[in-house]
């Protein structure tokens, strides 16, 4: 067997249902045969063992099923670092690096007061382990991990540790703010909360017109009938919290759909009346508004 003859039966297997099938059967057989697709293009007639082709087949087969890429090789680059992802985690997206790109943004040398940043809903952890291989050595500054699924944490911790930070980051299981929510009403100095939320924020229609989405779960990605389900649930915290706590103040960076703005941003303002508010939306590269930040005092 040579990686050409490997290379035209994957592109058989995959020419019906994917679009790209030249390069994907390239990006399949470069990960099998671990060699960059560069050097598979000079090495066409290189022999290859009847295991390694019977993988690259095996894998083209499935991804002609509609899996996506990234579960099948196990790994996503998301903000130049590699996060190992499996079928309980959603692939990290690359407009959700403009969470990272944002909140970069900030001087946090400019004072000593407290920091916590927030991921909820951290999947992979790709959020939170980037922003914290950016910044862990800064002072005052600590990191915080929340999902509701426990298999999704399980890769979340494993990521961290492949990056060396699971020291600095806490994972907690449970909804929403609710595991952190005890120690932020106590806080007593004042303090700024970052919270970064890429929540479950699609609609079933939008779900079901991907093929390749319907593989990743569910629960990372339905946001009830109008997407915003669990935004509205956050702000009710958040809300609850500061409430009991006016010591801390809340910037909060919601990724979402170009649609959603206005609806997400009128029921903020409606939900956080009597307090300080600032909302600020970031379009991506497509130009959707993608990242509404908001800032509440
Ligand atoms: C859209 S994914 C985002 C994953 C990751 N942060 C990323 O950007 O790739 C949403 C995540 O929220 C989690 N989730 C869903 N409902 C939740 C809830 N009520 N509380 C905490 N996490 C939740 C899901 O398990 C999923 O991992």
């Amino acid at each position: 067997m040579t990686i050409n003859q490997a290379l035209k039966k994957s592109q058989e297997k995959l020419k019906e249902n994917i679009n790209n099938y030249q390069k994907e059967a390239l990006l399949i057989a470069s990960f099998v045969l671990n060699l960059c697709p560069e050097k598979i293009i000079t090495q066409l007639d290189k022999k290859i063992s009847l295991s390694q082709f019977k993988k690259i087949i095996k894998l083209s087969k499935k991804r002609s099923q509609n899996w996506p890429l990234a579960y099948l090789t196990g790994i996503k680059s998301f903000y130049n670092l590699d996060f190992m992802i499996n079928k309980n985690t959603l692939i990290p997206r690359p407009e959700s690096e403009l969470i990272i790109d944002q909140i970069t943004k900030n001087n946090f040398n400019a004072s000593d007061q407290k920091k916590i940043i927030i991921d909820i809903g951290t999947g992979s952890g790709c959020l939170i382990i980037s922003i914290a291989s950016i910044l862990k050595n800064k002072k005052n500054i600590f990191f915080y991990a929340i999902d509701v699924s426990k298999k999704t944490l399980k890769m979340a911790k494993k990521n961290a540790k492949k990056h060396k930070l699971r020291k600095n980051i806490k994972f907690l299981k449970g909804d929403l703010l609710k595991p952190i929510r005890k120690k932020l009403r106590n806080i007593k100095k004042e303090n700024h909360i970052i919270i970064m939320a890429n929540l479950p924020y699609l609609t079933k229609k939008e779900i079901e017109k991907e093929a390749s989405i319907k593989k990743e779960p569910r629960r990372a990605l339905y946001g009830g009938r109008d997407g915003l389900k669990y935004y509205k649930e956050l702000w009710s915290q958040i809300k609850k919290i500061k409430n009991k706590n006016n010591n801390i103040n809340f910037t909060v960076y919601q990724e979402i759909n170009d649609w959603q703005k206005e609806d997400l941003e009128k029921m903020i303002i409606k939900k956080m009346k009597g307090f300080s508010l600032q909302n600020e939306i970031i379009k991506d590269l497509k130009n959707q508004q993608r990242l509404l930040i908001s800032k509440i005092q």
